[in-house]
């Protein structure tokens, strides 16, 4: 996710954006610059990389004045690269824009500006607000007028930060959809995205609601309505530590990005949603070339390919198409049977797996088309890859995977539904239904998180467990599979998860008086037979612990606890039933003593085999 930072007051800016940025740093980025008001007008310095690529650039000298803006990107619309960079001009230099957020109609502004002469730099939506404020600016309208037909003009999330150096004396910042907060101190005032970036010079904050606009004085801040209205607003004083504050005052990354889940689905899905279609044009995923795939092959590491075990049963199940699965370090070894036509899909978070990159080279040399579904813009495997279908999660910083997790898991839903449809596989009053339902997930996975109390008493009662088993049938054996690997590999408690019809071929001799069995059940078609397999785990004496929907119609004292999600779609239940298997991983990992964002042995990007 990218950081905003402005100041305006009496010191020099530019020591003072830079200080903010690195504030930010936390956040992940991939480039960086600043803009800052000087006598000869605004100076701009920005750089693909990291703060220290833009030290270096700033080395021969800061530029020198008193209001100015500063950016880190974590690129979206164009790759990471210096032109794409933050800040962007207006053609003429003299309005400069920062952004965080994603413009929807950016095209369509962009073809208008151009028509009328506008040259543009970057292939970043951002470049358009610039270059739209100064045309309003340049036929003579105020800054306030103007910045309200701006912003009346953008579709999507935004929040900017905005430096015109028509007005000297003012900085300005907007939010829609993206947040952002003023800092008031004596010395000046500032804006940022985030709390931290403020923290060093002050703990006085005004934080923006939605459609709000900020015009930032040296001495004073002056809030308006998305019409242009006063608004009185109270001070907030921060009362977290900066430590704390950087992770949104969450205790740990890991919480943080289980609660931006919500977000996290909504970013991803809204784009590629249009007037009740599933548009994955962007990947190159056009009808005609869906409905012509005859297989497809799922490739990943580790909980992206669990990502693609659902994403297996999901595009089998809907498109009829087969579908191959398999973890990239077997993959590459056994000489798999490829053939030019097939689709092969590759997840990867991070971009950069060293396993799942040598998949994708080795499918590439053997003819294959290769769709990345990856989090990170510029990366080696979206760049190496013939497509790419971006999750929208904003960086992870967690090692543990889960705001990723469930972004994966709705690209594949979108490939498979739309693939199924193309392919005639799916009636229309379906497809429709299909998509109002996946509308709905972000709030259902909202209700998950209303309260963490019950995964929190359960992490009580069990950290101190050996081993714990899940099982599930179907999607739920597949989800069972990334709420083992989450509850291990930072609760370093032994966990297996099991279909929950091989039991009784082996595993079953482990359970034993007082084992704590994680039995998913979300599927209908199979719950009878799930059941079966819970009476048999209960017989010889394990705990069970059912995740379920809060209206399901489970057996009268089947499970010894329950913890509920709200009902959907089975299709879809693996989006909901791993958020409080993320949580009870998260609350074993604290209750045994654990810091939850640094598992021991573990690394977040593996880049070697
Ligand atoms: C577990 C986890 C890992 C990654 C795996 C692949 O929480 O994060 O299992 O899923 O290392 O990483 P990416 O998705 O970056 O290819």
């Amino acid at each position: 996710m990218c950081g905003i930072v402005g100041y305006i007051g009496n010191e020099q800016a530019a020591p003072i954006l830079m200080e903010e940025l690195a504030r930010l740093e936390y956040r992940g980025y991939d480039s960086a610059g600043i803009a800052v008001l000087s006598e000869e007008g605004i100076c701009l310095t920005k750089t693909r990389g990291k703060l220290q690529a833009l030290r270096n650039k700033l080395a021969a000298g800061m530029p020198k004045g008193y209001s100015g803006i500063g950016h880190t990107r974590w690129a979206t619309h164009g790759a990471p690269s210096d032109v794409n960079a933050h800040p962007h001009l207006d053609q003429k230099g003299q309005v400069a824009v920062v952004h965080n957020g994603i413009i929807e109609n950016y095209q369509a502004l962009r073809k208008e500006l151009q028509a009328k002469g506008c040259v543009f730099q970057s292939q970043t939506d951002t470049e358009v607000v610039p270059q739209l404020l100064a045309q309003f600016l340049q036929a003579g309208e105020a800054l306030l007028p103007a910045l309200l037909k701006t912003l009346d003009r953008l579709r999507g999330a935004y929040a900017l930060g905005i430096l015109v150096q028509e007005a000297p004396d003012c900085l300005i910042a907007a939010r829609k959809g993206s947040p952002l907060v003023v800092g008031v101190a004596d010395t000046g005032n500032y804006i940022a995205s985030d709390i931290p970036a403020v923290l060093p010079y002050t703990r006085r904050v005004y934080l923006l609601d939605e459609g709000e606009i900020a015009l930032v004085y040296g001495d004073h801040v002056e809030i308006y309505s998305e019409w242009g209205e006063r608004v009185d607003k109270k001070i907030y004083e921060v009362t977290w530590s900066v430590d704390a504050a950087e992770r949104g005052g969450y205790d740990h990354f890991m919480l943080k990005e289980i609660f931006e889940q919500p977000k996290a689905i909504r970013d991803t899905l809204q784009p590629r949603i249009r007037q009740g279609r599933i548009r994955l044009e962007e990947a190159g995923l056009t009808e005609e070339y869906l409905a012509g795939v005859q297989r497809v092959v799922l490739i990943a590491c580790g909980t992206a390919s669990h990502a693609c075990m659902v994403g297996r049963v999901a595009i089998e199940q809907l498109a009829r198409v087969p579908v191959e699965w398999d973890v990239a370090s077997e993959f590459r070894y056994r000489n798999p049977i490829l053939y030019p036509e097939d689709l092969l899909i590759v997840v990867s978070q991070s971009g950069e797996t060293a396993d799942t990159l040598a998949a994708l080279r080795l499918a590439r040399e053997k003819g294959c088309k290769v769709l990345a579904i990856t989090n990170v813009v510029g990366s080696t495997i979206a760049r190496e890859a013939d497509r790419v279908l971006y999750t929208w999660a904003g960086p992870e910083i967690a090692v543990a995977s889960t705001k990723a997790y469930l972004t994966q898991l709705l690209c594949l839903y979108l490939v498979a539904i739309e693939m199924a449809y193309v392919k005639g596989k799916l009636s229309d009053e379906t497809y429709a239904r299909y998509i109002q339902e996946l509308e709905t997930l972000p709030d259902k996975a909202q209700t998950v998180l209303t309260s963490t109390e019950p995964e929190h008493a359960l992490a009580k009662r069990f950290c101190h467990c050996r081993d714990i088993f899940f099982i599930g049938r179907g999607l739920d054996y597949a989800a069972a599979m990334e709420a083992s690997l989450k509850l291990k590999e930072i609760s370093y408690i032994h966990s297996e998860a099991m279909a929950s019809g091989e039991l009784k071929h082996g595993t079953i001799a482990l359970i034993e008086e007082g084992v704590p069995v994680v039995a998913l059940s979300t599927q209908g078609q199979v719950a009878e037979k799930l059941h079966s397999n819970i009476r048999e785990v209960k017989a010889r004496g394990a705990v069970v612990i059912c995740i379920a929907y809060g209206d399901s119609s489970l057996e009268d004292g089947i499970a010894d606890h329950l913890l509920y999600i709200p009902r959907t779609d089975d299709l879809f239940a693996p989006l909901l039933s791993v958020i409080p298997a993320q949580l009870f991983a998260y609350y074993c990992a604290i209750e045994r003593g654990y810091d939850p964002d640094k598992p021991r042995n573990l690394a977040k990007s593996v880049t070697v085999e």
